[in-house]
């Protein structure tokens, strides 16, 4: 059986990656860039357009800068009977708008988010979630890229689970921030520091499990870690940076998601009722099974 032909557009860090691990896995590959020189010394075909890249290709990979760019890029490009998997970040809806687009065109659509950095594309240390139309028969070269999982047929899918993992990174990585900033104040190598919180915040990891559970039944008991607790050790923190002389309006932030609860009377519930203080749900659980594959 001859191996599928792939296009990759886009050969940026990520691009470039997987475009070597598809060449590696034996399938031909055609590559376009916007700016030249991207492709030294890749065993690909470099196409003169996206458009000459797409017509190579039956599975069409696209890992641009941004939305905007994949849409720039593949407004005038004819994808019909292409399946298309876009693995550029972007929003759920973004996701949605070029799903539509590539359906009226006639061509499939999956969106990814990667889950590697462009060293460790095709080892077991990358793992991409997709999610759209595209049948399974043209997900088998994915799994050259590393761990797939299947979210289901909506496109804004993968890029839902996205946003909320890249929010908890974010949010963990500013918190990182602040405590190597609160250890410097206090003199404290943030070396020294970081074996000791690397190993709490791995303690913390079935409070996540118990606070899920409580949040989608939106159900939160008296539980040992209370929001009025939570308030007061928020204040002392609060307190503590301040006169260290590094305040941060992340704490701010949760102290106040945690003051909106304690002040509605559900102050011996738990944290976990602070996520209602973000507003109203406005869109219940999607059904859809996930589906692993290694
Ligand atoms: N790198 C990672 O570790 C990683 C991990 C997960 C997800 N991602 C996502 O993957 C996507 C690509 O990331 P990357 O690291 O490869 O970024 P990158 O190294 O900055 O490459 C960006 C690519 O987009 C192209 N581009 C930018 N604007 C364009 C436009 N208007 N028209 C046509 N091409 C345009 C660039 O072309 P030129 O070469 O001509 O500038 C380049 O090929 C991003 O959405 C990123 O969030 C990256």
């Amino acid at each position: 059986m001859t191996a599928e032909a792939i296009t990759v557009l886009g050969l940026g860090n990520l691009g470039r990656a997987l475009a070597e691990t598809f060449v590696r896995g034996g399938h031909p590959v055609a590559v376009w860039n916007r700016s030249e020189g991207k492709a030294a010394g890749l065993a690909a075909t470099v196409a003169a357009s996206a458009a000459e890249a797409v017509a190579a290709g039956d599975l069409v990979v696209v890992a641009l800068l941004d939305h905007q760019a994949a849409q720039q890029v593949l407004r005038d490009v004819d994808v019909r009977g292409k399946a298309l998997v876009n693995l550029t970040s972007g929003t759920p809806d973004d996701a949605r708008e070029l799903a539509a687009w590539a359906e009226a065109q006639g061509a499939g659509y999956l969106h990814g988010a990667v889950y590697a950095v462009p060293q460790t594309i095709g080892t077991g240390a990358s793992s991409i979630i997709y999610s759209g139309s595209e049948p399974v028969s043209a997900r088998k070269s994915l799994a050259l890229l590393g761990k797939v999982t299947y979210l289901g047929a909506d496109a804004g899918r993968a890029s839902g689970y996205d946003v909320a993992i890249l929010a908890g990174m974010y949010g963990l990585l500013g918190g990182f921030l602040h405590a190597a900033a609160l250890a410097r104040a206090n003199g404290i190598g943030v070396a020294e520091l970081t074996p000791l919180l690397a190993s709490w915040l791995t303690d913390l990891q079935p409070a996540l499990t118990t606070f899920a559970a409580e949040i989608d039944a939106s159900s939160y008991g008296n539980g040992e870690s209370s929001l009025a607790m939570n308030q007061s050790g928020l204040a002392t923190l609060i307190r503590a940076a301040q006169a260290q002389g590094v305040p941060f309006a992340g704490l701010d932030a949760v102290k106040a998601l945690v003051d909106r609860q304690v002040d509605s009377g559900r102050g011996q519930e738990s944290l976990a009722r602070a996520v209602e203080s973000f507003g109203p749900v406005s869109q219940g659980l999607a059904g859809g099974q996930d589906e692993d594959r290694h």
